[in-house]
């Protein structure tokens, strides 16, 4: 048994032997409810079974509501958090976004940490819901925002009293979120899979998602997706433009994930196929998507003739945001 297969068990473990909730726990434990199972659709393709997830459907809006609400939840469970808290989190939006409706229900105080790449849809949506939005502009030394985000999250968890940083880059719960919902719907749904596609930037859902998939598909295999420009994998650091894939540090939550190949994706080809994922599939999902579906349609040479393989990848959400970015042609014309 691994290190990590070790603390997902004592983890649920000790969910088990909980002693009496906090009214926070209580109020959060509600949320349940509305995270319920998202579903999968077929695409139409030559050579594969290809079914998409649609984490969409989630009641938010993306992947991210998952570890945000499970993240809050077990804060609770362990008094970690209370009423005071202020939670802060750095984000690009999903995460922010999911953390100021779960924090709001519950009467908590949220700080969202944002930089410039954020969609508008996503600055306006946490404009109205935190009474303070922290913008940071200044780019890091790879020439994206990651670094100075993070280093803005620190101050103000050192400023703010009952500060209570979520962490979505380090934190277990993050991966615990997807190994018991995401991954868990998954391996209710499907018989058998024979390659998961999985779009990677905090390295939450790869890792939750892959090692249950392992578990339960064992000769399934895990496809890291990222972007040019992004380090998580080893590539060299520049400038991106499309949020909620990729990272300019390497996130230590990768670290748990079983990963047997990774394929990255240019900006431009993400663009193109999130175009043919809604002109040709009837999607309208977002750049993470796209980038997944883009790296399954290069992947495909390597799979087996013989015999259509099964194919799941991940949607974590919708084109709305992208609008004006990922699918309007003259942006997309102008990337590198
Ligand atoms: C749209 C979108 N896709 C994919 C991801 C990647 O998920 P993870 O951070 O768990 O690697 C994110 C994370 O923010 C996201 O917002």
């Amino acid at each position: 048994m691994t290190t990590t297969e070790y603390d997902l068990a004592t983890r649920r473990g000790r969910h088990l032997v909980q002693t009496p909730a906090s009214p926070l726990a209580t109020r959060l434990e509600l949320l349940r409810n509305t995270l319920r199972p998202t579903p999968h659709v077929q695409l139409a393709m030559k050579r594969m079974d290809l079914f998409a997830k649609l984490e969409y459907v989630n009641p938010v809006g993306s992947i991210k509501d998952r570890a945000a609400y499970w993240i809050l939840k077990r804060a609770a469970e362990r008094g970690e958090i209370g009423e005071e808290t202020t939670v802060i989190e750095s984000s690009s939006g999903n995460f922010a976004s999911a953390l100021a409706a779960f924090t709001h229900l519950v009467g908590l105080r949220f700080i969202p940490v944002i930089d410039p790449n954020i969609s508008s849809t996503y600055e306006s949506f946490l404009r109205r819901m935190c009474p303070t939005v922290v913008k940071v502009e200044e780019r890091d030394d790879t020439g994206g925002f990651l670094k100075t985000r993070l280093q803005k999250v620190k101050e103000l968890c050192a400023t703010i009293p009952n500060a209570y940083w979520t962490n979505q880059y380090e934190n277990p719960d993050a991966m615990e979120a997807h190994y018991e919902l995401t991954a868990g719907e998954i391996c209710a749904d499907f018989d058998s899979l024979d390659y998961a596609f999985i779009s990677v930037s905090t390295g939450g859902t790869i890792a939750g998602v892959s090692r249950r998939l392992k578990e339960r598909y064992p000769s399934i295999r895990v496809v890291a997706v990222d972007t040019e420009g992004s380090v998580i994998f080893g590539g060299a650091p520049r400038k991106r433009h499309i949020p909620g894939i990729g990272s300019s540090i390497v996130p230590p939550l990768v670290s748990h994930a079983r990963i047997d190949d990774v394929v990255l994706i240019s900006e431009r080809e993400t663009a193109a196929a999130c175009q043919e994922l809604l002109t040709a599939h009837g999607l309208f999902v977002g750049g993470s998507s796209g980038t997944a579906f883009a790296a399954i349609k290069r992947y495909a040479a390597k799979m087996p003739v013989f015999r259509r393989p099964s194919v799941l990848f991940l949607c974590p959400d919708r084109g709305t945001p992208y609008l004006d970015t990922v699918f309007d042609p003259a942006w997309a014309a102008r990337l590198g």
